[in-house]
């Protein structure tokens, strides 16, 4: 397997904004890769979530790279409201298109790292025709718009049979993150199964009131190294 090292990305809407900058810090302190933005519209997840200005304040506020995750519909008319910068991901969902390699393409015009997401039940094989497109595949593993939810059992095999699907097709460099209910006990299983990133927010490194976990962050980081 050619696939980076484990990184971290934390989830933003986990995050308490009444301590925002204290948890940046600690952030910064733990050396997370990213920051996972989920921006919703209330169409394609049943859920409105954070966007164009809250991206903004964020970047005043710190210089951790953005892994910006569009759950939106349409997201080629809106990929140039986020301000994109070459350090940062931007995830795309394969069902929230119909021009999905376009999109991707377009994506890619910002010279940042481009993710295909796919939803629980988006079968792996529909990332085969863009895999010289993009840098890696997001697994949700819980069908998306909140935090808090449980892991949908089969994305854990999913996650298996995408990382041999990849062996396969000569693109294990190709980046595997998984996104949803990934606890520091379910970090360390994806790894084994060849995920590389991990969105870490409430099952691992947020309270429920949204403060970080500084332990928690040490121990999410032994289960995705090595
Ligand atoms: C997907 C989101 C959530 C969440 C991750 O819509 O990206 O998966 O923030 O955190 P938890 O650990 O609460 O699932
Ligand atoms: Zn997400």
């Amino acid at each position: 397997m050619n696939r980076q090292p484990g990184a971290i990305s934390a989830s933003m809407m986990c995050a308490d904004l009444a301590h925002l900058r204290e948890d940046l810090d600690v952030l910064a302190q733990e050396k997370v890769e990213y920051l996972h933005i989920d921006v919703m519209d209330g169409e394609f997840v049943p859920n409105l979530g954070l966007g164009v200005d809250y991206i903004r304040r964020l970047r005043d506020m710190t210089d951790i790279p953005l892994d910006i995750h569009l759950m939106v519909e349409r997201p080629e008319d809106k990929l140039d409201w986020f301000g994109i910068r070459p350090a940062d991901r931007v995830c795309i969902h394969y069902e929230s298109t119909r021009h999905v390699q376009r999109t991707l393409d377009r994506a890619k015009r910002y010279g940042c790292k481009v993710m295909l997401a796919i939803n629980p039940a988006t079968p792996v094989c529909s990332v085969e025709e863009v895999l010289d497109t993009v840098d890696g595949i997001s697994v949700l593993t819980v069908n998306p718009g909140f935090a808090g939810q449980k892991i949908v059992a089969s994305c854990i095999k999913k996650t298996e049979k995408l990382s041999r699907f990849l062996e396969e097709a000569g693109a294990d460099e190709l980046d595997i993150e998984v996104d949803g209910n990934v606890s520091c006990a379910y970090a360390a299983q994806l790894r084994r199964l060849g995920a590389n990133i991990f969105v870490a927010g409430s099952s691992s490194i947020f309270t429920p009131d949204g403060r970080v976990r500084r332990e928690q962050a040490a121990a999410l980081r032994a289960a995705i190294s090595g």
